[in-house]
């Protein structure tokens, strides 16, 4: 990219995390500046960050906004979030199939027109950075012509987007059906066009095995062994009824996981939503893949899918990766904030109690991580795109008031965490530039 303006400063109470605090310990992962600065050049990326008394000299001329005592951060990671669902936050399933069948589809044929993508493709990505969201891993429709309209939108916005075509061939709504070779030559069009163009990377993505008959399978897992350098994205493993009717189709697997892992879906670049039902034997196989699962929380209590068990799916003898995802239009909030909230209710549900640095690090460089996407963005490091959120702890009575008790950063995280939506979001930066927001007080 070449310069787009001419660098800035950025101030405030600069958090960024270099490790991962459930593993070494906050005060090793977590690099917290009282008084920071984030120091953004020409390009978009971070030239520095540390003590704003420290600036360097080189710096000091530049523009800059002054967050004061708000926290800056990197930009939070949506890891599993539906384009073309933006709209359709609170529809009342009785469960995933039932909210799919009544809601979903019929939703999603819309985006057949162009002129709906469009729109669409607009508000949604503004929804994502007005809600402190700067990359996400999202799913669009079948139709190619919709997502080429995200993959454009996002460019000219300079966001980093993951997302593919989505493939389904049985199980839907004859609109929504592609067939096995339109759904490889669609997505292999989309990958030439827009796979690491810029800041876009292109998603192979199965909606789940009850829409994809085994020779489409088979043709997705064979694009993805050509096109190892994409990434799989899919559901697995969220409702009772779900998990039921793979085992009717696919009598022959194992289990649900089988069904990926035969059709060769299953690797270091694959991402699954939900994974609330798995097997010992699904856990050991994700896990020795390299896989992530992605934890819904929003949307897994909403459509009364199930609790996730992160307990069992990360134990630590077979770790598989987690990471966590507004699944909006099942999810029922754009904001990652309120998403860390529920999955911590989640955890307690499950006997497990997350601090707010490890729910904070899963958002940001924990989900980056996952994407294998780390050394461009999640953290504040120099070199990564300065995809910047600035967070008010007071931005609501009820959140200044609770601030007021707050005796340290893990209490001020907590409490957003708990309490913080869009409101609470001052300003999001994309590559530099304020994408959304105030740049100062
Ligand atoms: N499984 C297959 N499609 C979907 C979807 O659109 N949302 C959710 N939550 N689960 C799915
Ligand atoms: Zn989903």
């Amino acid at each position: 990219m070449s310069a787009v303006h001419p660098g800035r400063v950025i101030r405030g109470a600069v958090l960024t995390f270099r490790d991962d605090p459930a593993v070494v310990g906050p005060q090793r992962a977590v690099r917290f500046y009282r008084r920071g600065a984030v120091a953004v050049d020409g390009n978009g990326r971070i030239a520095w960050r540390g003590h704003a008394a420290r600036l360097p000299e080189r710096f000091r001329a530049l523009p800059a906004d002054d967050h004061g005592e708000a926290l800056v951060l990197s930009g939070f990671i949506d890891a599993h979030v539906h384009f073309p669902q933006y709209r359709m936050l609170a529809a009342p399933g009785r469960d995933l199939l039932d909210w799919l069948n009544r809601f979903t589809f019929p939703e999603e044929r819309r985006y057949a027109s162009a002129a709906h993508a469009r729109a669409a493709a607009e508000t949604f990505l503004d929804r994502l950075v007005q809600h402190g969201t700067t990359a996400a891993v999202v799913f669009s429709t079948v139709h190619r012509s919709a997502t080429e309209t995200l993959f454009a939108a996002a460019e000219r916005r300079g966001q980093a987007i993951v997302s593919g075509k989505t493939m389904m061939d049985r199980n839907a709504p004859e609109a929504l059906r592609d067939d096995p070779d339109s759904g490889v030559r669609d997505s292999e069009a989309l990958i030439e066009r827009w796979h690491r163009r810029g800041r876009l990377r292109y998603a192979i993505t199965v909606r789940f095995a009850v829409t994809s008959t085994e020779a489409q399978l088979r043709a997705a897992g064979a694009l993805a062994a050509r096109r190892p350098d994409c990434h799989v994205h899919s559901h697995l493993s969220e409702s009772e009824g779900e998990c039921a009717f793979v085992r009717r189709l696919f009598p022959w697997a194992k289990d649900y996981t089988d069904v990926y892992d035969r059709f060769g879906l299953l690797g270091p670049r694959s991402l699954f939503a939900h994974g609330i039902h798995l097997s010992e034997r699904e856990c050991a196989r994700l896990s020795e893949a390299g896989a992530t699962v992605v934890h819904c929380p929003t949307s897994n209590t909403f459509l009364g899918s199930g609790l996730f068990d992160a307990g069992h799916v990360g134990r630590p003898d077979r770790p598989v990766r987690i990471g966590i995802a507004t699944d909006v239009g099942g999810g029922t909030s754009y904001s990652m904030l309120h998403t860390l909230g529920e999955a911590y209710k989640v955890a307690m549900l499950r006997g497990r109690k997350p601090t707010a640095h490890d729910l904070f690090h899963l958002a940001t460089r924990g989900n980056a991580a996952h994407l294998g996407l780390d050394e461009e963005i999640g953290t504040l490091e120099p070199g990564r795109w300065a995809d910047l959120l600035v967070l008010d702890p007071t931005a609501t009575p009820v959140l200044e008031a609770r601030h007021a008790l707050s005796e340290n950063l893990e209490d001020t995280l907590f409490a957003l965490a708990i309490l913080g939506d869009d409101r609470a979001v001052r300003a999001t930066y994309v590559a530099g530039r304020l994408a959304c927001g105030a740049a100062a007080r």
